[in-house]
């Protein structure tokens, strides 16, 4: 078992710290944020992710400011924001890299532009880009489907591999490590914006998106994830990573139109349902990008939210705190309360069990928008709604 350090305490971080001492190393967790820093040592986390606080309960890691010196891979997890033409932001990064010691092996978990490793000088220096998602990244960590390491030095990759245990491999180079997250992110993508533009059709046709990527995902080689319609793919990676790589692309000369067509989908996506939203009053159930997270980042709900004239407020289970203007309230009774509008966007599994003629009653008009098709159809209308379900026709 091996000492290492991880530099950034945000999910990524956190989570490789938490599973490799899970995994039996020794870790040590940096970040310069001092109050950060001193709620990990309190065991406080502030994430909604499953697992992860327990973990950091049972295993003894060392959370400091200082950088980790005496550590035989260090682990770089701070972020790389998007810059103002879609490319990521490496200050974080290139800060960290200055400081790696001599004979440690560096491992970059940030996202980072093709190309970054190979400029490297630090030695050896492996690839090994995260398949977190938010809300599953302690299970997406222990149990990978696969760990993807790349490095112009195969042994240390082989090294890096090895401290995941007993887990599928993809050995390679940087350049092509770093390549498949921005694939792998921008591929998802595409998928989502070609479903929700099928959902637009089904509405017009009248067909129903369930059945129609019912029939899609028994074909495994469209496989069965990431087909259901919503209000537009969100979150801190998928935009992201979908930006960098059409700025990578055409700064090779590369039109990568299907990445091009997957964000301009789903800027139309967020225009299109703003404007099912008729009303002077509106509710929204949901704001987190997606369920199982209170992740707000680069979330449809709110893009949906800036484009609404009326007056918005919101329930959602992981929010307690107005945002962006708009009033969050405690339950979804108090939301619908005078409304003429309620509005499904994120995917919480409560919201399809809520109280449909008690939410009715306390509306002036009862209509419902479901954006992700989670709410008990046939129910919602008994109960007096006008429902409007996206990809399902009237
Ligand atoms: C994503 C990837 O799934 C992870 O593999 C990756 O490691 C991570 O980004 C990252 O780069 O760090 P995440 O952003 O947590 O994970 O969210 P996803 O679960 O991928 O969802 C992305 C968006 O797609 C959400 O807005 C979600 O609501 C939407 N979505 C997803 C749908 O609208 N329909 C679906 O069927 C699935």
């Amino acid at each position: 078992m091996h000492r290492i350090g991880v530099v950034g305490a945000g999910y990524v971080g956190l989570t490789t710290a938490a599973c490799l001492a899970h995994l039996g190393h020794d870790v040590v967790c940096a970040d310069v944020d001092e109050a950060k820093v001193e709620r990990l040592r309190r065991n406080e986390v502030d994430l909604v992710e499953p697992g992860l606080a327990e973990l950091l309960e049972q295993h003894d890691i060392e959370f400091t400011t200082v950088f980790p010196r005496d550590v035989d891979f260090l682990f770089v997890c701070v972020p790389t924001p998007s810059g103002e033409h879609g490319e990521a932001d490496l200050t974080a990064v290139h800060d960290v890299v200055a400081q790696v010691p001599e004979n440690t092996v560096l491992v970059l978990k940030s996202t980072v532009p093709v190309g970054t490793a190979r400029g490297i000088a630090h030695q050896p220096a492996v690839s090994n880009p995260e398949f977190l998602r938010e809300g599953h990244a302690v299970e997406d960590f222990l149990r990978p489907q696969r760990v993807v390491v790349g490095s112009a030095d195969q042994d240390a990759a082989r090294r890096v591999a090895a401290l995941y245990g007993d887990v599928p491999v993809v050995l390679t180079d940087n350049t092509t490590a770093e390549l498949v997250k921005y694939a792998c992110n921008s591929f998802l993508a595409v998928k989502l914006s070609f479903v929700n533009t099928l959902a637009e059709l089904c509405e017009h046709v009248g067909a129903d998106i369930d059945g129609v990527t019912e029939g899609m995902r028994l074909d495994e080689r469209i496989g069965a994830a990431f087909l259901r319609p919503g209000p537009g793919w969100g979150g801190s990676c998928l935009p992201k990573d979908t930006r960098a790589l059409l700025s990578t692309a055409s700064a090779q000369n590369v039109e990568f139109a299907t990445v091009r067509a997957a964000v301009d989908t789903n800027d139309h996506q967020v225009r299109r349902i703003a404007q099912m939203i008729e009303g002077d009053r509106i509710g929204l159930l949901g704001l987190t990008f997606k369920a199982g997270t209170n992740d707000l980042r680069d979330s449809p709900a709110l893009a949906i939210a800036r484009l609404l004239d009326g007056e918005v407020s919101a329930y959602d289970p992981a929010i307690r705190h107005d945002v962006d203007g708009i009033t969050v309230v405690g339950t979804p009774e108090e939301l619908a309360d005078g409304r003429d509008v309620l509005v499904v966007l994120t995917e919480w599994p409560e919201f399809a069990e809520l109280d449909w003629p008690a939410l009715a009653d306390r509306m002036t008009t009862p209509v419902l928008v479901d954006t992700r098709g989670v709410v008990p159809a046939a129910k919602v209308r008994e109960a007096g709604f006008r429902l409007l379900s996206v990809g399902h026709p009237d």
